[in-house]
């Protein structure tokens, strides 16, 4: 038991006399709130600002700058949480000072950003999503904690669910793409992987929720630049996979860095006050995000650094991330009564809250436990579990002539490219503890999986950047000797993610160049993408025979991607993103408005000169190396009473000669709306898997939840009137039914 409050938690033994019934909870409750209350009774306000207090270790650095004494400032009790700092043994230490050279020992949080894995590390976030397999992400999540739990942390940055339609945006990676309602599926499934039941449990940790809100619409697609969008479309669009969370018990949100309604979202009392508290009800605690509260003085909202901490901690902001802010002039705010100090103790007691659910309390080194750590970190099933979701998150973007699967006997490939032997990039951004020597290249999956009978000839050709076209002719001549060529091009890590946005967003380099002289030679050529956005590569879908999107696909990336190539797993991925034409087309997304003047051919319609207004590759779309054929979708009602439902179920035949995966996808329109309404929503989706010949009816079971919006007064309700019903493959190839929401 904790030394110092030994006395306050001697009635602790009363909670496990209590039956297993809805009264131990309560009980545990009240106790918990007693052993909060007599806490902080005890604790100074230096104190309880200190719980507010969120500083980096030097493990890792994710910002601006770093504080060089903040390990005095943990001996002042004057710092609640720690984040980058990870392994049993430097969180044991760094636990140590706070809980022995402490007035009153209280343990500190340690968080992380554990984005996709943690030491095993997965798909970046949009390829993770891209397998549209919500059990898969829930277990990935579950994963990660499980490896960082065992290195000391207790608190994971993530999940990012920031909905972007803007591939120019570097964080577009991070995230789970365009749309609210798979954006907001991902969420839950992560939220529930990362926290499990009972975050007493070691191999629980709290997740967060960021970055709220709208941080992925910055204007031009600029990183941290302004957000500008109507309430209608912020409650419509962006606030969706948030509000999930809240309904899954997320324990912590983080502020963005933008400004939202021209007011910062780290000092926005209408985001963290209106609509997290009182709309939500959400009762964990809201972090900044890094130095967020001191850039309110450069947004030009705040002052100084002391009028910023006023408006951030007065808005609902609950924890300060590396900014010193709260260190620094909040008890001089109390002291002026600008601040109140119940404000800051409801801040310190959700804080405190989360330790004490965390069971660190009762032992605040419990998570830090070297032998643990040997056990859980890049097991031999977390390994499987890895290459097997990274090969559902590929997408088959394209299969001329069948070119795909090769075959095993196939007498020489020719492996060419900057992405083929290149093992950093391959676990992306955020890549957290991730060890990227433990990468599989695609050329070691190629060995891997290739006896000596195939030849692999491999050139890397150029560099992902740079003008260096030395390196062409000894490409030139693998892929002449070879039958078929694989071509590995794509994006470096560091080219998306935070600070990475591109105002083109081609494949780097010279690495077009060097794929328009390998298809000169006649061969079939397989495009192996690795990058963090969709590129533009009108060019290479129509010369290339084959084109895959692989992202980043983390630790077994080179075993999945040989999977695919030769037939072991058949592509099943969907893309959660619109691929453009171009970058003049951006935003470019499937869920958009019809206009006044829908295009036609007639001159005076929406529509460009120089491009269709379509997309390379539509939301949704992904191919297989089988076939599926939709029946017409079946109604059980063509009117759907208003406190009713219906059902709508096709069904799904797979006419090819192997077995396939399909999600199926739902989306609905509302023909007339007391606001304009989008073309196409998706309300549901279901994976399935169908031997060949094989059929399955899929059935949707919709009511007025599905066709609920944020209206003109901010109102969620359907209206009544006439829908139009789509089922399908991806956001354009779809069958179409309508149906009658009544009165
Ligand atoms: C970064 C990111 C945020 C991350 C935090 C801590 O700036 O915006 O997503 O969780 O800092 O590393």
């Amino acid at each position: 038991m904790h030394k110092n409050l030994f006395s306050l938690t001697s009635i602790l033994p009363l909670v496990f006399f209590l039956a297993c019934t809805p009264e131990k909870h309560d009980a545990e409750t009240r106790e918990m709130k007693r052993f909060i209350d007599n806490l902080m009774k005890e604790m100074t306000l230096e104190e309880k600002i200190g719980q507010l207090t969120l500083y980096s270790s030097y493990m890792d650095e994710t910002g601006p700058f770093m504080n060089e004494d903040y390990l005095d400032y943990i001996r002042e009790g004057r710092v609640g949480a720690v984040f980058n700092a990870f392994t049993a043994d430097y969180t044991r230490e760094i636990q140590r000072i706070a809980v022995e050279e402490t007035r009153l020992g209280i343990p500190l949080l340690f968080g992380y950003d554990v984005i996709h894995g943690h030491r095993t590390i997965f798909p970046m976030p949009i390829g993770e999503t891209a397998t549209w397999d919500m059990e898969a992400i829930k277990k990935s999540a579950q994963i990660a904690a499980r490896e960082a739990t065992a290195e000391g942390l207790h608190w994971t940055f993530s999940p990012m669910i920031d909905v972007t339609r803007d591939p120019r945006w570097g964080r577009i990676a991070e995230s789970s793409g365009e749309d609210p309602f798979l954006t907001a599926e991902v969420a839950r499934a992560k939220v529930r992987g990362y926290q499990g039941d009972d975050l007493k449990d070691l191999h629980t940790m709290l997740a967060t929720a960021k970055h709220f809100a709208a941080y992925g619409a910055p204007q031009a697609g600029r990183d941290y630049h302004t957000v500008d969008m109507s309430e209608i479309t912020l409650r419509n669009k962006f606030l969706p996979p948030f509000k999930a969370t809240v309904e899954e018990g997320v324990a912590t949100f983080m502020t963005a860095f933008n400004d939202l309604f021209a007011v910062p979202a780290t000092g926005s009392e209408f985001l963290l006050t209106q609509i997290l508290r009182d709309e939500w009800g959400f009762e964990g605690f809201v972090v900044t995000d890094y130095t967020s509260i001191n850039e309110m003085v450069p947004h030009g909202f705040a002052r100084d650094e002391k009028h910023a901490g006023k408006l951030a901690i007065n808005a609902g902001t609950d924890m300060d991330m590396q900014g010193s802010v709260f260190y620094n002039y909040l008890a001089e705010l109390v002291a002026e009564g600008k601040v109140s100090e119940s404000r800051i103790d409801e801040a310190a007691r959700r804080i405190l809250t989360m330790k004490y659910k965390l069971g660190l309390f009762d032992d605040p080194y419990r998570y830090s436990d070297p032998e643990r750590e040997k056990e859980m970190i890049m097991t031999a099933e977390n390994l499987e579990f890895a290459r097997d979701f990274a090969r559902k998150s590929i997408v088959l973007l394209k299969n001329e002539n069948n070119t795909l699967p090769l075959s095993d006997n196939i007498r020489s490939i020719a492996l060419i490219g900057p992405m083929a032997d290149n093992q950093r990039d391959l676990i992306g951004s955020w890549s957290a503890a991730g060890d990227y020597t433990k990468s599989v290249t695609l050329l070691q999956g190629l060995k891997n999986r290739l006896g000596s009978q195939t030849q692999v000839n491999y050139a890397k050709g150029t560099d992902v950047i740079g003008e260096d076209k030395s390196g062409f002719p000894q490409a030139i001549r693998a892929a002449a000797i070879s039958d078929v060529v694989i071509m590995a091009l794509g994006e470096h890590y560091w080219q998306s993610g935070e600070a990475a946005s591109r105002s083109i967003i081609d494949l780097p380099g010279v690495q077009e160049d060097l794929f328009n002289e390998i298809v000169k030679l006649g061969k079939p050529v397989v495009v192996v993408l690795m990058n963090g956005r969709p590129l533009t590569i009108e060019n290479v879908d129509a010369k290339a025979s084959a084109i895959l999107e692989t992202w980043f696909l983390g630790t077994t990336a080179g075993d999945a991607i040989a999977d695919v190539l030769f037939g072991d797993y058949n592509p099943s991925g969907k893309l959660p993103v619109t691929f453009p034409r171009n970058v003049g087309q951006i935003p470019i997304f499937y869920n958009v408005k019809n206009t006044g003047r829908p295009k036609t051919e007639f001159k005076f319609t929406s529509k460009y000169l120089d491009v269709p207004n379509t997309p390379l590759y539509p939301f949704g779309f992904g191919l297989s190396y089988t076939t599926f054929e939709y029946s017409d979708i079946n109604l059980s009602s063509n009117q759907m009473p208003l406190d009713g439902s219906l059902n709508a179920s096709v069904t799904v035949t797979n006419t090819g000669d192997r077995f396939g995966e399909e999600v199926v996808q739902l989306y609905i329109r509302q023909l007339v709306g007391s606001i304009t309404r989008p073309i196409k929503e998706l309300k549901a989706f279901e994976k399935i898997a169908l031997e060949p010949g094989e059929s399955r009816e899929v059935t949707f079971e919709l009511n007025q939840n599905h066709l609920a919006f944020y209206n003109a007064n901010n109102e969620f309700k359907a209206e009544p009137g006439e829908f139009h019903l789509f089922i399908g493959t991806n956001s354009e190839d779809v069958k179409k039914t309508s149906f009658t929401l009544m009165e």
